[in-house]
Parts: C-alpha cells; sequence; structure tokens
C-alpha cells in the first residue's frame, strides 16, 4: 500500500497529525494469522498503544537497560560532527520517534532545519510528544505522522536543501534481515540520492550483558510484554489470562538476537473475538526480536539497500553506534 501524504506542509503554530494508522481489523487480523501460525508470532509493533508507549519510556529509564543512556552519551560527544555532516535546511524525518527525546540534541544543534517529522504507530503519545517538542521548539515547522512504517511513505516537497531520516534506539533489529532491507530500501526513496540516515544499532556484546537488559528485576519489561495481551482483551475481545503467561527473554546465538516470548505455563483456550485459539503447556508466542549487529553486519546490510556509510560513532566499550549513511 503507499500511503499518499497530502500537501499538508506544517503551520508552524498548528500540528495536526496525519493519521494513517492501518484500521482495528488489520491489527485484529495480524493477531489472529499470528497466533494461528505454528510457531505463534505476533509483530513488535503491537506494543505500543499509549500505555505500551509509557512502559518503553520506562524501559529506558532502568539501569540494566544501557541502549538509551548509551545512544543519548554518543549523540552528546558527537553531536557536532554529527551536525557537519548532515548539514543546513534539511527536512529531519524520524521513524519511531516515541517521545522524541534523543531529537531534542539534534535540533539544538542542527543548523536552521526546515522542519521535523516524526512518524509513529502510538498516536496519542505522538501527539503529547509533538505538543512537548513545540512548546519547546516554538519555530519549527513540524508534520506528525501517525502510521505504521512498515508501510512505503511518501514525503510531500518541504523545499529543503537535504533530507535525513534519523533512526536511533536500536529499533532497526526488531525486522528480520529481509525486513530490515525492504525498510532500508523504502528510506533511501525517502531520502533520495544523496539524502542520509543517522541510524542508532545496538552491537553484539556479552550475553548476561544483553540479557539482562530485557529482564530487567522490576518488572517492567515483563509489563511491556503483556501489554500486548492487555490491548488483545480490551481491543480485540481477548480472554487472555496474565497470570498463565510468563515473560521470557533470552539470546539466540545462531541468530545474533534477543527473542521476546511470552510462555503458556499450561495447556489452555483462549479466545479473541470470534476466533478459538489454543495452548499447550510450555508452548510461546514470540513478540520481539532485537537483532545485534556487528559494524560489518550493518555496513552490509544497509549497501543493499544503497547506503554507504560515511562515518560511525561509538561508545568506549563498543556497546552501541550511530552511523551516519549516504543513499546512492
Ligand atoms: C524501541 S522504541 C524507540 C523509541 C525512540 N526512537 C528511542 O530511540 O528511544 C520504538 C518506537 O517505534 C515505534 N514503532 C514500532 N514499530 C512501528 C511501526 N511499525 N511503525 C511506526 N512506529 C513504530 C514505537 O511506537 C516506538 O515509539
Amino acid at each position: 500500500m503507499i500511503c499518499e501524504l497530502r500537501e499538508t506542509i506544517a503551520d508552524p503554530t498548528a500540528h495536526p497529525v496525519l493519521d494513517l494508522v492501518p484500521p482495528e481489523d488489520s491489527f485484529r487480523e495480524e493477531v489472529v494469522r499470528g497466533l494461528q501460525a505454528v510457531p505463534k508470532q505476533i509483530p513488535s509493533k503491537f506494543f505500543y498503544d499509549e500505555r505500551g508507549s509509557q512502559l518503553f519510556d520506562e524501559i529506558t529509564q532502568l539501569e540494566e537497560y544501557y541502549l538509551t543512556r548509551t545512544e543519548i552519551g554518543i549523540l552528546h560527544q558527537h553531536i557536532g560532527a554529527m551536525v557537519a555532516r548532515i548539514g543546513s535546511h534539511v527536512l529531519l524525518v524520524e521513524y519511531g520517534s516515541g517521545s522524541s527525546l534523543k531529537t531534542r540534541i539534534m535540533l539544538d544543534h542542527l543548523m536552521e532545519p526546515a522542519g521535523y517529522v516524526p512518524i509513529d504507530i502510538s498516536k496519542e503519545h505522538l501527539m503529547q510528544s509533538v505538543a512537548a517538542l513545540a512548546k519547546a521548539y516554538p519555530e519549527l515547522a513540524i508534520q506528525p505522522i501517525a502510521a505504521d512504517y512498515s508501510s512505503p511513505l511518501t514525503l510531500p516537497a518541504w523545499g529543503a536543501d537535504n533530507v535525513v531520516v534519523f533512526f536511533p534506539g536500536s529499533t532497526l533489529g526488531n525486522f528480520t534481515a529481509g525486513e530490515a532491507e525492504a525498510f532500508l530500501n523504502q528510506v533511501a526513496h525517502v531520502v533520495g540520492p544523496g539524502g542520509g540516515l543517522l541510524l542508532g544499532v545496538d552491537l553484539k556484546k556479552d550475553r548476561a550483558v544483553l540479557e539482562a537488559a530485557y529482564n530487567d528485576r522490576k518488572g517492567i519489561t515483563a509489563a511491556f510484554n503483556k501489554n500486548l495481551l492487555v490491548r488483545i482483551n480490551k481491543e480485540l475481545g481477548g480472554t487472555f489470562d496474565l497470570d498463565q503467561f510468563t515473560h521470557e527473554a533470552f539470546y539466540n546465538e545462531t541468530e545474533g538476537r534477543i527473542e521476546m516470548h511470552l510462555r503458556s505455563s499450561h495447556n489452555q483456550v483462549v479466545q479473541v473475538g470470534s476466533d478459538t485459539v489454543s495452548f499447550l503447556e510450555g508452548e510461546t508466542i514470540c513478540t520481539e526480536y532485537s537483532h545485534k549487529y556487528s559494524l560489518d553486519d550493518i555496513e552490509r546490510l544497509t549497501a543493499k539497500a544503497g547506503f554507504s556509510v560515511e562515518e560511525v560513532w561509538m561508545d568506549e566499550h563498543q556497546w552501541f553506534a550511530v552511523l551516519y549513511l549516504v543513499a546512492h
């Protein structure tokens, strides 16, 4: 599906969200299809209703979750070099913008940005983030888009000198390699030849560090994982008993990814509206992949979509990398 973005160039004083979020039917369809598949799997994009976005924000503050603070550290340390690469009068497009907190580091340093387009599937959270951002940057033209970024988007011309996509948080890692390649192809199309991609990725490291980040002691990641079932119960007439499923996250070394699952504690039958789903004791629903990369992995993956790596910045432990890539 091509989502045509109508000519709604932002008035800097008003930021109506362009709502391209797929209807509830598609949530139901994808959930039922995923629960009928073997093995059971539901896309991680469905974690993010308003509550899911709040829980994700709590995760970013956890001691075990090194990703956010490490990436923010890299951004602060190298922002001068990053904005020099990006140049002036740029249209900044952010995929999975969430609370747009990392964006503020960019906006504090970018030279006369032409505008900012945050794209996120979590519409209410997006609206709250944009309201806060608009207060802090009253002169900035902002066009929020509530959409599933796995479908292609077409942006209008903004009269910008360049288009740069910001994709932090290692959110790329939620895609399989094939999906990531398709997504990066779309990004290359959005920025056009000479356009840029500022990409944050989590690097391969010690299993204990990785697994701790997705199994926090306070149980916030478990609540985030189970929020998927809460959503299904609330929005799709589901009958999941949250106490009959346990959160699980482990590093799959062969695939180079953290896998998050919900494990059924016994044989049970669950309704999702009029659909019936059976679970065996110990059976899981896979709810998220978080792929971890080497720099070579990223260079290879992005090259397939026509990007070349211009510069790489890392923290002192080489746990996380921010790369600036240019599309051909
Ligand atoms: C891991 S969080 C990262 C948030 C923020 N960019 C950061 O770096 O902290 C992923 C973000 O992407 C959004 N998201 C996930 N899948 C999406 C999809 N298919 N389309 C649009 N937004 C999506 C979520 O709502 C969430 O805000």
